[in-house]
């Protein structure tokens, strides 16, 4: 189909599902870090419009900056080995960070990249993902905000990916197997 959402076989989340749930924790966000010296940090590329919405949902001031990583190792199945593409921008000693994701699946990718942070001495450190799948339990995450706790499957939009395609959907849902051969 030409039109990505053609390509869903089932919505999960529609837009509204997923504005609505950015809008509540923005609202949490705007709570919790009240005068203090925040500083978004998103992972490149997934989270770019995860990033873009909770940042504009929310009223408190923020700063934003970006990572690049990819994890070695082929196929589907993440090493927890990362790699780092694109370094911060920013120095974060001292600074009141909140890492955006997407999605975190296996946990392998935040667990390397939070020590990481850590190492550098942030005020404080959490971690805002909007789909959170149940394999990241297993690799002790602590993830402060949680968008929606979702299955095992592989699904697509907002973000998420299939070979780099249909992060610009809107909804976020199943991909079709035709898509696939
Ligand atoms: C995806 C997703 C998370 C990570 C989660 O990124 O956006 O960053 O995988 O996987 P994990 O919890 O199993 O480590 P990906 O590496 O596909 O890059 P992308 O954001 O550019 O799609
Ligand atoms: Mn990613
Ligand atoms: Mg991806």
């Amino acid at each position: 189909d030409a039109h990505i959402e053609g390509d869903l076989t089932r919505v999960l989340y529609s837009a509204e599902d997923v504005a609505r749930r950015v809008t509540e924790i923005a609202a949490e966000i705007d709570e919790a870090y009240r005068g203090k010296d925040l500083l978004l940090i998103g992972v490149l590329n997934g989270a770019v419009m995860v990033m873009a919405d909770l940042s504009r949902a929310m009223k408190i001031h923020c700063e934003m900056d970006w990572m690049a990583i990819s994890s070695y190792g082929s196929g589907t199945q993440s090493s927890g080995v990362v790699r780092i593409l694109k370094d911060l921008n920013t120095d974060i000693s001292g600074r009141h960070v909140l890492v955006v994701e997407d999605i975190i699946d296996t946990g392998l990718t935040l667990s390397y990249l939070i020590s990481n942070l850590r190492s550098r001495e942030p005020a404080s450190l959490e971690i805002m993902t909007m789909f959170r799948k149940p394999e990241a339990q297993k690799n002790m995450v602590k993830v402060k905000y949680v968008g929606f706790d979702i299955p095992n499957e592989f699904v697509v939009g907002y973000g998420l990916d299939y070979a780099g395609h249909y992060r610009n959907l809107t909804s976020v849902g199943t991909l079709s197997p035709h898509v696939y051969s």
